[in-house]
C-alpha cells in the first residue's frame, strides 16, 4: 500500500439533517469512526449545513452517483427514499445501513441489534436494516431473559416522546406549548392531534383492526429479532409530550416461574442493558446515554409473570447508535474496507 493512501472510508448520510442524522455524525466523530469523507444528504429544498469534526458541510439533495461511490451509506430519510435507493446502492456493493421501516421484515434483509444478532450479518447482504426505536427497547431488555427462560408472550404500553416522529413533530410540541401557555390553541399537523400538555394513543396509522401501525412494528420485529415466531405481543402504543426517550411498561409471560431476583440477576448481565435498581430510570435522566435502562422490576399477574420498566434514548439505541454500532462490527469482520 502506498505510504500516503489516505485511511478511512467514504461514508454518506442520507438525512443528516433530521434528528436521527444529527445525532448520527456526533456519534461517528465521538467514536472515531474511519471516515475519510462524509457526505451529508438532505431534501435539498432549502440550504441546509452540518457539523462533522468541526467543520460546516453543506447538505444537497441526493445525488445516487455520489452515494454509489461510497463504501457505506446510512439511510435516516423516510421508507420512500430508502425503498428508492437502498436496494440499488447494494446490488452495487455498497455498505447499507437503513433506519426506515421499508425493509425490516423482508426474510432476506438482516434486522440487527448487534448485542442480540450479530450473527444475522452476511458478506453478501449489503442491506442491513436498524430496528423500530420502541422496539429497540424492548428487544434488548428482554432477551437474556428470553434466551434463559423464554418469553410466551408481552404485553406492552409505550410512552414515546415526539422526538420518535421527527424534527416536525418536535417543534409542534414546542410551538403549541408556547401558544398554550400565552392562552392560544394548539395547532397540530405532524402529529394526529394536539401533543402539548396532552397523551395521543396513536402512533402511526390505525389497521382494521384498530391496532396502530407502530403496535404492529413492535411485535413483528420482536419477533424476528429474537426469532421466536410464535410470541405474542400485545400493545398500546402512546405518544407523550416529551422530547427525548421513549418509556415501555412491560408484562413478560415467561415458560416458567422465575422469581423476581433471579429476573433482576438475568437484566443485570444483559449486554447493552443498564439495571437500575435502586432510582427507576425517566426519559430526562437517560436522555443522550447510549444504554437502555430497565427498573421497578416485580411479579405480574403470577409467578410466570415479571413486569418492568424501561427507558431508552430513541435518538441513540433506539435509531443511531445502533446503525454505528452496525457499521463497527462491520468494520471488526474486515467485510467493510
Ligand atoms: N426519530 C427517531 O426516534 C427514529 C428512530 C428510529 C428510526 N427512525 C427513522 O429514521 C429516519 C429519520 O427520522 P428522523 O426522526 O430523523 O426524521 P426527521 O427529523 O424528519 O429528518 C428527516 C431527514 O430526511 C431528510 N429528507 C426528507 N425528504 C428527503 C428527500 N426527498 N431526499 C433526501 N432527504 C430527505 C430531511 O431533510 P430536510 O432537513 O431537508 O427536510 C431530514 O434530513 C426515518 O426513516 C425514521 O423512521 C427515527
Amino acid at each position: 500500500m502506498p505510504a500516503n493512501k489516505p485511511h478511512g472510508l467514504r461514508v454518506a448520510v442520507v438525512g443528516a439533517t433530521g434528528m436521527v442524522g444529527r445525532e448520527l455524525l456526533q456519534i461517528l466523530e465521538k467514536r472515531r469512526f474511519p471516515v475519510r469523507e462524509l457526505l451529508a444528504f438532505s431534501s435539498g429544498k432549502s440550504q441546509k449545513t452540518v457539523r462533522f469534526r468541526g467543520k460546516t458541510l453543506h447538505a444537497p439533495a441526493i445525488n445516487e452517483k455520489l452515494l454509489a461511490s461510497c463504501a457505506l451509506v446510512f439511510f435516516v430519510s423516510s421508507d420512500e427514499i430508502s425503498q428508492r435507493l437502498a436496494p440499488r446502492l447494494a446490488k452495487r456493493g455498497v455498505w447499507v445501513i437503513d433506519d426506515s421501516a421499508a425493509f425490516r421484515l423482508k426474510p432476506q434483509v438482516p434486522l440487527v441489534i448487534p448485542e442480540i444478532n450479530a450473527e444475522a450479518l452476511r458478506p453478501s447482504r449489503k442491506l442491513i436494516a436498524g430496528p423500530n426505536c420502541t422496539m429497540t427497547a424492548i428487544a434488548v431488555a428482554g432477551f437474556r431473559l428470553h434466551a434463559s427462560v423464554g418469553v410466551i408472550s408481552a404485553r406492552i404500553a409505550s410512552y414515546q416522546s415526539v422526538s420518535g416522529a421527527g424534527s416536525a413533530a418536535l417543534q409542534e410540541l414546542l410551538s403549541q406549548a408556547r401558544a398554550m401557555l400565552g392562552g392560544g390553541r394548539p395547532k397540530a399537523s405532524a402529529l394526529p392531534g394536539p401533543i402539548a400538555f396532552n397523551v395521543l394513543p396513536q402512533v402511526g396509522r390505525f389497521d382494521r383492526f384498530g391496532r396502530s401501525s407502530e403496535e404492529n412494528k413492535v411485535a413483528a420485529e420482536l419477533r424476528k429479532i429474537w426469532s421466536a415466531p410464535k410470541l405474542r405481543v400485545s400493545m398500546t402504543a402512546v405518544r407523550v409530550p416529551v422530547i427525548r426517550g421513549h418509556s415501555l411498561a412491560a408484562w413478560l409471560n415467561l415458560a416458567k416461574p422465575v422469581s423476581p431476583a433471579k429476573a433482576r440477576s438475568i437484566l443485570e448481565k444483559t449486554p447493552g442493558l443498564k439495571f437500575a435498581r435502586k432510582q427507576y430510570p425517566t426519559p430526562l435522566s437517560c436522555s443522550g446515554r447510549d444504554p437502555v435502562y430497565a427498573g421497578r422490576v416485580r411479579q405480574g399477574v403470577d409467578s410466570k409473570e415479571i413486569a418492568l420498566w424501561i427507558v431508552s434514548d430513541n435518538l441513540l439505541k433506539g435509531a443511531a447508535l445502533n446503525s454505528v454500532q452496525i457499521a463497527e462490527e462491520l468494520l471488526r469482520r474486515r467485510w467493510l474496507a
